[in-house]
């Protein structure tokens, strides 16, 4: 039996690309929305796994499944157990509330309807009934709302998806975000546990920045005001947002100078461009070695993991 059911989805339109790469880096396996495997992935790491199923047991029956927990003689305070609706079987509300019941007869404790402290559920797959604690990823968006954002700060979902690529599954790498703006990416890496800081070339926005992440209960001392070219320390995971010139300009020559600057100061980047730049990416000595897109609009993003030649 797999230990883990989740069930990661996400919007077609703008985010095939996004989460289709972040499943591969999470899985090593061609995408499914209802994914079971040995992978553990915190359920609130990303923002396309909706769900997170630990599972206890499979069966071929309620009755089975009651046997088998029957035997683990479990005990929790303020649980309640709900059938998980799937969109592979459909399966009949009132038989799913009569069994969801019968489960937690054999689960020891007491049940909590309203404001339960732990959800268990069973669902039903090709056949088989898996049981097991339900996560759902319901806070994904906690940092949307900050007291100052830009108009051209990074959507939460690209700056969390660029984590995921560049951390992979290394979650005590040293991550550096030398462009963070109002810090939409350094936020998202503190709340996902990560050890993370940021700097911004400009004052006022790395102040912004500051007041953000404080404002979260974050160590505002992590965004600094700094130019990347007087960055010294060195890096696991750079994330560099490329700026584009909105309200002043940024040739070209400048974006690649950043990233220049990313290969010395990390081992690896997440780049995030609006224009592909593979060729100068290649000639400053990073591969290539994963890429999507994030679409909205006119607006391309891409999102490009380099790692330094061996
Ligand atoms: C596209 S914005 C980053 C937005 C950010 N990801 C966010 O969500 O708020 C790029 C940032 O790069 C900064 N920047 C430009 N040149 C820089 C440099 N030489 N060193 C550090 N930051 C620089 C700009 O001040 C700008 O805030």
């Amino acid at each position: 039996m797999k230990k883990f059911l989740y069930v990661y989805n996400y919007y077609p339109q703008y985010e095939e690309s996004m989460a289709l790469l972040e499943f591969e880096r999470f899985f090593h396996a061609p995408y499914e929305k209802y994914h079971f495997t040995d992978i553990d992935i915190a359920y609130d790491r990303s923002v396309f796994i909706k769900v997170k199923l630990t599972l206890f047991h499979e069966a071929s029956s309620v009755e089975e499944l009651i046997a088998l927990l029957a035997k683990d003689h479990l005990y929790y305070e303020d649980f309640k157990v709900v059938y998980y609706k799937n969109d592979l079987t459909h399966y009949d509300y009132r038989t799913s509330l009569r069994e969801a019941s019968a489960i937690s007869e054999v689960i020891d404790g007491t049940t909590s309807l309203t404001n339960p402290k732990l959800e268990f559920a069973f669902t039903y797959i090709s056949g088989t009934y898996y049981f097991g604690l339900l996560e759902r990823n319901k806070d994904w968006d906690r940092y949307e709302v900050k007291p100052y954002s830009y108009s051209h700060s990074l959507p939460l979902k690209v700056a969390r998806c660029a984590l995921n690529l560049g951390v992979g599954s290394q979650l005590k790498a040293s991550v550096i975000d030398p462009a963070c703006g109002v810090g939409t990416v350094v936020l998202e890496g503190l709340g996902m546990g990560l050890d993370i800081v940021g700097s911004d070339i400009n004052r006022y926005v790395s102040y912004k920045g500051r007041q953000n992440i404080a404002h979260f209960g974050f160590d505002p001392m992590r965004i600094t005001k700094k130019d990347i070219h007087d960055i010294t320390a060195h890096y696991d995971v750079c994330i560099l947002d490329v700026p584009y010139g909105v309200y002043a300009p940024f040739t070209i020559e400048e974006q690649i100078d950043l990233i220049h600057e990313a290969y010395r100061i990390a081992d690896r980047l997440v780049v995030i461009t609006h224009v592909l730049l593979n060729e100068a990416i290649a000639r400053i000595g990073f591969t290539i070695t994963a890429q999507c897109t994030y679409t909205k609009g006119q607006f391309t993003r891409y999102i490009s993991l380099c790692e330094k030649e061996a």
